[in-house]
């Protein structure tokens, strides 16, 4: 077997190198991996972690994914959209606290009420943010799920400047397996180059430790994230959620919990080892496996934190998995908790400030070089 050491020193990975660092469940060179992880996140990125305000605007989905508790089938939750003044509250919310940047989060819906709102909504947001630090208003993340390539030209010409859609597995038979028919693999694909083409700062991502994956797959969804050439990456466990069709694989995985905690702290150090300069989101989900499981994403080589400011009203219903931490809390104590959190761990928080994604940045300089 290779030694960690010499597999950590070379300039880059092959699969069956990814696959070593994956398998690996010995502490030192757990150890040793992260040690290069965050070495690397503060050569490729800064030593600032970013803030992007989540605001979780409505619950309605077209979909029926068999993961997710916001899935059309679940008749247990009442079905809310916020209001343009309310998502509008929530930006300020994020400005006043310096975040630079939010994320426009919601179920998927493609009509043409939905894609109007939005993009209205972005307009004033822009409109209404400007600041003496932010000349342009807040940065505005979309998390909305897949769209025709008209629309997504239109969320960027409205404002928006980053998208998150995650692939959720680049196996197309797992694929298949935790999606209904409707959802398909080649579409979501055409919809990553898309947004793409639009002009996005493109994120994507996967849950790890989904029924029936393995350690080659999830080494393939790496290797996937360089060929798509992805920006931002935000992966994290997968959850169970006890109303969804895959709450019968509940006893695999709570029997699987600490492995796929630690395999989601893996996944991201060898994102960040492989890829260097993206952004890397440390999500919720793994602070709903343990309590301080987001500070330990940043500590494996993340550099992104999404603070929860959905309004407290509507934030029960909108769990995709059960668990999930701070739905009773106001978004207030969130920001105090999040900035204290990240010093305890010796990091710092970058006010005010966009925090593009590196990767993206070289990009356009290379093109503007380029022309
Ligand atoms: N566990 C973990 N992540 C989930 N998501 C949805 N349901 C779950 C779950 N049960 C993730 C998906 C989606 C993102 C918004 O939330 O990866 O892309």
């Amino acid at each position: 077997m290779e030694d960690i050491a010499q597999i950590l020193n070379s300039p880059d990975l092959n699969k069956a190198q990814i696959l070593r660092l994956l398998s690996t469940e010995n502490p030192i060179e757990i150890e040793q991996l992260r040690q290069k992880a965050r070495e690397l996140t503060l050569q490729n990125c800064s030593e600032k972690v970013y803030l992007r305000g989540l605001i979780e605007f409505s619950n309605y989905c077209v979909n029926d994914c068999y993961y997710c508790g916001i899935r059309k089938s679940n008749y247990k939750i009442s079905r809310y959209f916020l209001t343009k003044d309310e998502i509008l509250q929530c930006a300020n919310f994020a400005l006043k606290s310096g975040y630079g940047s939010i994320v426009l989060q919601s179920g998927e819906r493609r009509d043409r009420k939905f894609i109007d709102f939005l993009c209205k909504t972005i307009e004033k947001i822009k409109k209404e943010t400007k600041s003496e630090n932010l000349p342009d208003g807040l940065g505005i993340t979309l998390c909305v799920g897949e769209q025709s390539p008209e629309t997504y030209k239109k969320f960027f010409s409205a404002g928006a400047h980053r998208y998150l859609l995650r692939i959720e597995t680049t196996n197309k038979e797992l694929f298949k397996q935790i999606h209904p028919k409707k959802v398909s693999f080649e579409r979501r694909m055409e919809c990553l180059y898309a947004i793409k083409e639009a002009g996005f700062q493109l994120g994507t991502g996967v849950m790890i430790g989904l029924p029936n994956q393995t350690l080659e797959n999830l080494a393939d969804d790496l290797i996937f994230f360089r060929k798509i050439d992805a920006d931002m990456i935000g992966m994290g466990p997968y959850i169970v959620h006890k109303d969804t069709p895959m709450q019968k694989y509940s006893k695999y995985f709570y029997n699987n919990k600490r492995k796929i905690y630690q395999l989601a702290l893996k996944m991201i150090s060898i994102a960040r080892i492989y890829l260097k300069n993206v952004n890397i989101a440390s999500t919720t989900a793994l602070q709903a496996l343990y309590p301080f499981g987001r500070e330990e994403g940043l500590r494996y080589g993340a550099n992104v934190i999404m603070p929860q400011i959905t309004p407290i009203s509507v934030r029960k219903n909108y769990i995709l998995y059960d668990g999930k931490p701070c739905i009773d809390e106001f978004a207030n104590d969130c920001l105090n908790c999040i900035a204290k959190r990240i010093e305890l761990i010796g990091q710092k928080v970058g006010y005010n400030e966009y925090g593009d994604s590196p990767h993206f940045k070289e990009k356009a300089e290379k093109n503007v070089y380029k022309k």
